[in-house]
């Protein structure tokens, strides 16, 4: 309950306070445009996720639009040797918003936290 609250609070003004450097989590900015807008993306990025899985594993559906290798590919960022930072390591992407919203994700322990070659996981 807790959780969900804190998730809440969070969700209404996630920008404002990561811009102002507040309270709120901070993380790196991706390049590009978002598969949904930014806002969108914020209160449902999970239905979509756990939707195209569904999709994926049920019926063999690939290619879709809330891909997780394509959520890695842009949201994981470059350290300065130029290789890439885990999307869920501290202070990055997915791990700084949910470590503020005291969400866990199981997800990684699978999928790859950096950005993959076609061959590599999935
Ligand atoms: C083509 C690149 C690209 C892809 C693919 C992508 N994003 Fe994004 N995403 C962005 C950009 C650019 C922004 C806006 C700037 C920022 O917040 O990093 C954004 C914003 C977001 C935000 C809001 C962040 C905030 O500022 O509060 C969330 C949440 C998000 N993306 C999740 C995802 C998820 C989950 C996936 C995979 C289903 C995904 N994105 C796929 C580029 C991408
Ligand atoms: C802007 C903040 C933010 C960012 C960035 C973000 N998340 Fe989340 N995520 C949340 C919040 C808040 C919840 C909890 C929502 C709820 O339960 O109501 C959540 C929940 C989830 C869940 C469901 C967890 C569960 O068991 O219910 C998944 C899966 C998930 N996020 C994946 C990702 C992935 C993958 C990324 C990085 C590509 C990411 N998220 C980036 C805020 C964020
Ligand atoms: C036990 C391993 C495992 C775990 C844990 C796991 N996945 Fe997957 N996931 C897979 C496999 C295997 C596929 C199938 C890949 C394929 O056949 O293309 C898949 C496919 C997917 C797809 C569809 C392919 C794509 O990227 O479009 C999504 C989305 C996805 N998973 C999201 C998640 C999310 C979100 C979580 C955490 C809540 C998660 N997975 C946890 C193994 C896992």
């Amino acid at each position: 309950m807790l959780a969900l609250l804190l998730g809440l609070a969070f969700v209404a003004s996630p920008v404002a306070t990561a811009q102002a450097g507040e309270a709120g989590p901070s993380f790196p900015k991706a390049q590009g445009s978002c598969v949904d807008d930014p806002a969108t993306m914020r209160r449902h990025h999970f239905d979509f996720l756990t939707h195209q899985r569904d999709d994926t594993l049920r019926a063999g559906i690939r290619g879709a639009k809330y891909s997780l290798k394509e959520c890695v590919t842009c949201h994981a960022s470059t350290a300065a040797n130029g290789k890439p930072v885990p999307v869920n390591a501290p202070g990055q992407f997915c791990q700084s918003c949910h470590a503020y919203a005291a969400v866990t994700i199981d997800c990684f322990s699978c999928h790859a936290t950096t950005p993959q070659t076609a061959e590599a996981k999935p």
